[in-house]
């Protein structure tokens, strides 16, 4: 089932089958931070503000609360999502 995934700067996007969430918004061309991709450094995340995310393994990482790992968890709901200052990538 697709869901759809706000981000708060008022743009919103479905994310394909299959996708992590990092990948998903690559594919809107939206950058973050990222290292491992798999949910051991921490780097990537960002913060949820409504909804439901899963991952496919629990991450290493510490991820407080509030806070998700878009590069390895999948939609389970619709979810609202912001991407702090300094997670996104300029240039
Ligand atoms: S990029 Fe390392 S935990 Fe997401």
């Amino acid at each position: 089932m697709t869901h759809i995934v706000k981000v708060m700067d008022g743009f919103s996007f479905m994310p394909r089958e299959g996708q992590t969430l990092l990948e998903a918004l690559e594919s809107e061309r939206v950058e973050i931070d990222y290292q491992c991709r798999q949910g051991f450094c921490g780097a990537c995340q960002v913060e949820l503000l409504a909804g439901e995310v899963e991952y496919e393994q629990e991450p290493v990482a510490f991820v407080p609360p509030g806070r998700i790992l878009p590069c390895c968890c999948r939609t389970r709901s619709d979810i609202t999502i912001e991407i702090p200052e300094s997670q996104r990538k300029t240039g």
